[in-house]
Order: C-alpha cells, then structure tokens, then sequence
C-alpha cells in the first residue's frame, strides 16, 4: 500500500474544533442577520462553466481558477466567487420573481493564489446579491447589513472604504480605451501599481495620467471635501455630478446612520471585472487584508444574455472575519447549556429519555459511553461542559437521575418524569 501524505494539498486547511466550531457560528450567525433584512438562501453550484467567468472577472481572477476538463471535455472550474453564479441563476431561475430579488449564500470559493496568512486557495464566502434595484438606498443597504453583522459577532472596530468604478469606465470610455485595456488598468489600479495603470493612460490620452494622479489623492471622509478635491484632479464636471456626488451621498448617509469608519478613496478600484457602479471594502482595524468587499455591476446580467438589470452585492470572508476576531481576543462562548450524560448501566430507555428531555429544550446532550465517572468528568470539564448526569442502577431503580453542576460543584437527584433545565442545581 502506497503510503497516504497526512498533509492536506497546499492552500488548503483541515479546520478542527475549536476553529470549525467558531465558524459554524460565524455562518449561522451571517444567515441569521440577512434573513432579518429579507435575503433568502440560494445554493449554488461549486463546479461551473468556465464561461461564466471567462467574460467579467477580470484578469486577476482569470489567473487564479482552478480549470479543468471534466470527464466529458466540458472546461469547467472551481468557483473563484459566486456573483457571476448569482446572476447566472438570476437569468435562469428568477427573473420572473418580484423584483428586486434579494438572496444570500454561504460557501467554498477557490483560488489558486499563493497561499499565507488570510489568504487561502480554499476559503468560505458569505454574500449578498440584490438585483433589480438601481437606488443608492440598495448600496447603503448592503453597507448597514455588514455593520449590523460586525455588530452581531463583536467586530467593532474597522473601516469601510467606498469608490465609485463609474468614474474610471465613463474616463476610460471617453478616452476610447477598449474594454480590455481599460481592464487591465483598472487591475493595476487594484493593485496600488499606479505607475503601471499611468503608462498605459498615457498612450491614449496627453492629460490622463494627471487626472488618475489627481483621483488617487482623494481619500476621506468628509463628503463636501470629496466633491471639492475632484474638481482639483482634473475630472470633467459632467463625472463630478453624476458619479462623485452619487459617492459623496453614499457617504453622508451610512456615516450618519453610525458607519464610523466609512471614507472615500478616488483611487480605489476593484479588480473583478463586472463592477459599474459604487464599490466598498471593509478593512478591520490592525489588519490590511479586507474581510469583505462588493460593489455594484448593471451590466454583467445583460452581458449573459438577459435585460438590462442593475443589481449589487457583497461577499464577506468567513475566514478573514475569524482571524480577525481572535486579533481583539474575542472569547467565542458557546451559549447552550452542556450536558455530559454518564450512563453506568446501558438502560437505553432511560438514556433516551433524559437525554431527549434536556436536547428538547435545546441542551447540547452528548452521552459518554463506556466512561469510569472520574474520567468522563475530566472529558466533561476539558470540553467546557456544565454539567454532568449520571444514571447507575441506583438512578434507574428510583426513576431520577443525578445532576452535577461541574462550575458550583452543586449537585441533586431530580425525577426523570420532572426534568427540565430549570432543574438544574
Ligand atoms: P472579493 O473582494 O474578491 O469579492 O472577495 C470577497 C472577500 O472574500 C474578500 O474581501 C476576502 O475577505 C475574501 N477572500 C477573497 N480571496 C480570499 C482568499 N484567497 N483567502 C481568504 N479569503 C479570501 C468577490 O468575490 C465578489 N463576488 C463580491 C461581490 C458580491 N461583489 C458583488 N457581489
């Protein structure tokens, strides 16, 4: 027999509790904070047509798939992301819902990057789609859903840097760069090489480099100041009123509704392809990768064949958010009581029963088998649980079963017929 390499294949990670655990929280936690805004789950699948993604990812993107042939010939590939998913399923499935559609999803993506820390070749994304909505109440939407999410976990301390992509296309456009070229700068641009993104600006037109120059020096938070420094850079007024307002408003309103570290940054650009419209990264504090990032793209359902449909979205790291809770020491409590029941004899009716009383009021119940009492209390306390119930014949015989509380050391026989977790010493 071949010998099995225990490693897993680089850029991935086998994630064990406490960790797995942690993020089980965190994704239950995302569901249950875009239900409360009206989202709904989608499913959606991990292995796609490479088509999909071959149009509007752009060219970081592109690099970093995995592609492959399938067993059929189909080039296909693990999903980078799952926007272009979305809005594949959007045209197939649920064009004829009501719009807008507001859905969600929680799940792997993949990209073959080079692996370090926070940055993986398989990692969880937790996003949003809202498609069929053009307000810029649906980007602030979006932006006060992630900061109820930060809320939620205990991430209270980041920033959330907006840009507007329109400004670069309508320019580029202007200018008659063609769509791959204007790609291409806006990658560098991404990339903070803006030496790169210069050059090739300046092939195409004398003053460009000046105003990309003059764009990447307006970064704050004051919406008024923004509007002010874009009329130094250069930009033609027509761009000012139309998409540096539409960025300045964006600002005024998620800062006044508590957004504290939200700012503008004229020389942000995202990197995938499909962006149109107002874009955001959230950045936690003391960290410098984003835990999250999204933006708005009003043309990628019309690229796939279908109306003209603007829409918007988010996907939010999972794993990043994990690294950076444990950055401020956050102490992730599991806030169900813990049982660990003790059988002594293997009456499994009994067991059954006591063990479904406790689960039915929504105790985690775990019964340790074929444990000497002084070994499975120290399991017990090793895994933090609360309490532990012991059923010997003594127990079985009178119909009761005994609780230990492992933290007060309290400790009483209650009857079996009268268990619940008010009970409980
Ligand atoms: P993205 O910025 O490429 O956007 O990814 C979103 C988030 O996924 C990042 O902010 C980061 O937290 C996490 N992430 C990305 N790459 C890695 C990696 N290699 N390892 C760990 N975490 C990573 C999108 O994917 C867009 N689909 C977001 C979107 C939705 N735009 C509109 N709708």
């Amino acid at each position: 027999m071949p010998k099995i390499r225990l490693e897993p294949v680089r850029g991935m990670r086998d994630i064990i509790p406490p960790d797995s655990n942690e993020i089980l929280w965190l994704e239950n936690s995302f569901a249950e904070v875009a239900r409360r805004y009206g989202y709904e789950y989608v499913i959606l699948p991990v292995v796609e047509s490479f088509k999909v993604f071959e149009v509007k990812s752009g060219p970081e993107i592109r690099r970093s798939m995995y592609v492959f042939e399938d067993k059929a010939g189909r080039v296909v590939c693990l999903r980078p992301e799952l926007t272009a998913i979305a809005a594949r399923v959007y045209l197939r499935k649920l064009q004829t819902s009501p719009k807008p559609v507001k859905i969600f999803y929680i799940g792997k993506a993949f990209r073959y990057e080079e692996p370090q820390r926070g940055r993986y070749r398989e990692f969880i994304q937790a996003g949003v789609e809202y498609i069929g909505e053009e307000s810029i109440y649906a980007d602030a939407e979006l932006i006060l859903l992630i900061r109820d999410y930060l809320k939620y976990i205990g991430l209270n301390e980041y920033s959330v840097k907006l840009g507007n992509m329109a400004i670069y296309r309508s320019l580029f456009n202007a200018w008659g760069i063609q769509e791959d070229v204007q790609d291409e700068i806006i990658h560098y641009i991404d990339k903070k090489e803006l030496g790169k993104a210069v050059d090739i600006v300046s092939k195409h037109i004398a003053n460009g480099a000046e105003i990309i120059e003059g764009l990447s020096k307006c970064v704050g938070s004051d919406p008024d100041e923004l509007l002010k420094c874009a009329e130094r850079s250069g930009l033609p007024k027509e761009l000012i009123n139309t998409h540096v307002s539409r960025l300045s408003k964006l600002l005024s309103i998620i800062r006044e509704l508590g957004v504290k570290g939200a700012y503008a940054d004229l020389g942000f650009a995202r990197g995938l392809a499909y962006y149109t419209g107002i874009i955001f990264e959230v950045i936690p504090k003391g960290m410098s990768l984003s835990i999250g990032g999204g933006g708005r793209y009003d043309t990628l359902i019309s690229t796939y064949g279908g109306p003209k449909t603007p829409a918007t979205g988010f996907a939010l790291g999972i794993d990043r958010i994990h690294l950076a809770l444990k950055n401020v020491g956050k102490v992730f409590r599991d806030e169900v009581v813990k049982i660990a029941l003790i059988p002594l004899i293997m009456n499994y009716r009994v067991i059954d029963e006591v063990a479904s009383r406790l689960r039915g009021e929504g105790a985690v119940v775990n019964v340790l088998l074929r444990s000497r009492l002084s070994t499975a209390i120290s399991i017990a306390s090793s895994k933090g649980y609360d309490y532990i119930a012991i059923i010997g014949e003594k127990e079985v015989r009178e119909g009761v079963v005994t609780i230990k509380n492992l933290r007060s050391r309290r400790q009483r026989s209650i009857s079996i017929k009268k268990l619940t977790l008010g009970e409980l010493p």
